[in-house]
């Protein structure tokens, strides 16, 4: 029987989260249950400003998905800035919206609610006077500066629609992004700085873009004092664009489901898919879940530690946390960086109560000694969340005491890029929490498994996990390929959401997440697709085919691993051939895959119809005893594999 951990009681004082107690959550749950429509119809009503107000809830579902997306509260107007700066200054003009961390120790700025929406009107203007309208697409390719966020809101100012890419993304990754969304302006900085270090942001903007491309103006945030070249008519300087700007801009109007954002995610294949969040719907989810599961309070610090290139900073950086007129941190640094008790020394100085971070970063830091943590004050913490894999039992165990010091509520959050916002979590004050368990849904949303034969799982069981109703936060497509979403998501079980993880109910109903069942491999919290690195590692003259697959990894979850078969007569050293491949991964997808082991071998296993046997392989890595599969071609393959593998030190 699993350990239970229950609730200090003083974390239910003073909350204004309508869900307080266990009884509360059944009360919501079984609310939504029994009328989705109505539920967050109140809750859209409740926590957007509307320029026009809607009467309906949902339409479509996931059988007729494929010819209609869905939609919610579809005849509602608004503009989400609104809610998220114009109405705070009635009554928190003056209350810190963003407080920033730099890169270098000790050096922070703060931004209230009143600068923040001079900013975003400010910027939204110039935005305009370099062309971008309603509808039209902008990239923002940044750092962690309030730049980033300021550039979000000026889009949904204007009803444009961002993406934001990654800034540990490399030129050619950012140059398909710029591509498949048609961006007309790209924003980035002269340089970026993490961990000490300098990241060439525009030089890798300029490399992007001398293909073919549609972008107009690229504006240049100058975070540093380094030199950077300039496209004559076609490169601004921010401070420039915005010099003599009205702080004073309409906010359009726009219609619930005209998108907000875009943002690419892995798929099975190396092209990224570019998921559409639309605007009311993905703004009601943001807002609820960050009240309720973080039980939210009004004096509250509140420091989500990831990037906005990914959907946690979107939805529990920006928009939530904004949306809710709280103080939202933003950190431009690594957990390392100057030492191991960076995240704890901005919690003490700081004084942040809640703190959301990734088990990769809890891992790392556990490794280093608990010395770091406890030479901080942090008896200012209440909350600490985590998201983005599986937290494995012992990291939990030394968030919860030694971090949070045994009197902190955990909640592991599980949600996705596609999900919008948290879907499975604890909710702080409320659910007793099992270390490595996302535990139980939220109100409105509805997991099952499934196994193998599309069935539902009833009761406790191992499956592959699917959402059964829509919820309001919920991707609606993928950018200009409808097709490609439906496949995704929806065809391999026609009626429900396929989220590509598999899972597990135990007795009390909570849930443990397995890990991906697709090729997508998550390393250090950043979800990959083993597809895309292929697809680079294949791009060398020397390769004649290729796979790469996770393997487990105690500090990154999982690291990626390549297997080559060289074309035949190849005379290159095949050492230099490997240290080109890592180069090649690194020049097309980017630092961020890690790419680092690689073996050269004879042949790849396969099934009898050609089919590389990928799940083979991670077994063998991993040194799981599994059998032989009924379709391999020839069995002796994998003992030739075991070896190269033994030789990278896995299997
Ligand atoms: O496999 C799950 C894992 O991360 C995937 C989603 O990745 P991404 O779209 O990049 O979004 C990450 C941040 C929301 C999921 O399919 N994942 C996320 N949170 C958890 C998790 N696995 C286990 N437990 C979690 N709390």
């Amino acid at each position: 029987m699993t350990q239970l951990f229950s609730v200090p009681d003083r974390v239910k004082q003073g909350s204004t989260s309508p869900i307080q107690t266990p009884d509360q959550y059944r009360e919501h749950y079984l609310r939504a249950a029994a009328d989705p429509d109505q539920y967050w119809l109140e809750q859209a009503k409740a926590r957007v400003k509307w320029k026009k107000e809607p009467t309906l809830g949902l339409a479509g579902d996931y059988h007729g998905v494929a010819e209609e997306p869905i939609s919610w509260f579809s005849d509602g107007t608004l503009n989400l800035t609104e809610t998220c700066l114009d109405e705070h200054l009635k009554e928190r003009a003056e209350k810190t919206a963003i407080i920033w961390e730099a890169d270098e120790p000790g050096h922070s700025k703060t931004l209230t609610y009143r600068e923040l929406h001079s900013e975003v009107c400010r910027f939204a203007n110039a935005l305009r006077e370099l062309g971008l309208q309603k509808g039209e697409r902008a990239i923002i390719y940044m750092g962690m500066v309030p730049e980033a966020a300021i550039a979000m809101l000026a889009c949904a100012r204007l009803g444009a629609i961002h993406s934001v890419v990654f800034g540990g993304f490399s030129a050619e990754a950012l140059r398909d992004r710029v591509r498949d969304c048609g961006a007309k302006i790209v924003i980035t900085q002269n340089e970026g700085r993490r961990g000490g270090k300098p990241l060439a942001l525009k030089t890798v903007v300029d490399q992007a873009l001398t293909d073919e491309h549609v972008v107009k103006h690229v504006v240049v945030f100058k975070r540093t004092d380094t030199e950077v070249e300039f496209e004559e008519g076609r490169d601004v300087w921010w401070h420039d664009a915005v010099s003599g700007v009205s702080d004073s801009c309409e906010a359009v109007e726009c219609a619930a489901e005209d998108p907000l954002f875009i943002l690419y995610t892995s798929g099975s294949t190396g092209k990224p898919k570019g998921l559409v969040h639309t605007t009311a719907g993905y703004l009601t989810y943001t807002s609820y879940t960050h009240e309720i599961v973080f039980d939210l309070r009004e004096e509250d610090v509140y420091a989500c530690v990831a990037d906005v290139g990914w959907v946690t900073g979107h939805s529990y950086i920006v928009y939530g946390p904004l949306a809710n007129g709280a103080t939202t941190l933003m950190f431009e640094s690594t957990p390392l960086y100057p030492d191991a008790g960076r995240y704890w020394n901005l919690v003490e100085q700081h004084k942040v109560t809640i703190f959301y971070t990734a088990p990769t970063a809890i891992r790392a830091l556990a490794a280093q000694g608990d010395q770091f943590v406890k030479g901080h004050d942090r008896s200012s913490l209440r909350v600490l969340g985590t998201v983005g894999e599986p937290i494995n039992p012992d990291a939990w165990r030394w968030y919860y005491d030694v971090v949070g010091e045994g009197r902190c509520n955990i909640v592991d959050t599980w949600w996705q890029t596609e999900t919008g916002g948290i879907c499975l979590t604890p909710i702080a004050p409320v659910t007793e929490t099992a270390p490595g368990s996302a535990t139980l849904p939220l109100p409105g949303i509805f997991p099952v498994l499934l196994d193998g034969d599309a069935h539902v799982i009833r009761g406790p069981g191992q499956g592959k996990l699917c959402m059964a109703h829509p919820w309001p936060g919920q991707a609606r497509t993928v950018w200009e390929d409808h097709d490609r979403y439906v496949a995704t998501y929806f065809s391999t079980y026609p009626g429900y959401y396929f989220t590509g993880d598999g899972g597990c109910i135990d007795e009390q109903g909570y849930v443990y997440i397995m890990g991906r069942i697709d090729d997508v491999i998550i390393v250090s919290g950043h979800n990959l697709s083993t597809g895309s690195i292929e697809e680079a590692v294949a791009s060398h003259p020397a390769v004649a085919e290729c796979a790469v697959f996770g393997v487990k990894d105690e500090l990154r979850t999982q690291v990626p691993i390549g297997l080559l078969v060289l074309k035949c007569g190849v005379e290159t050293d095949p050492v230099t051939i490997v240290s080109e491949v890592v180069a090649l991964v690194r020049e097309k997808v980017g630092p961020v895959a890690n790419f680092k082991q690689v073996a050269i071998t004879k042949r790849l296993p396969k099934t009898r119809s050609g089919k590389i046997l990928r799940s083979a392989l991670r077994k063998l890595a991993d040194g799981v005893d599994f059998p032989v599969p009924s379709t391999i071609d020839d069995p002796a393959i994998l003992e030739e594999i075991r070896i190269d593998l033994q030789g990278l030190g896995y299997a």
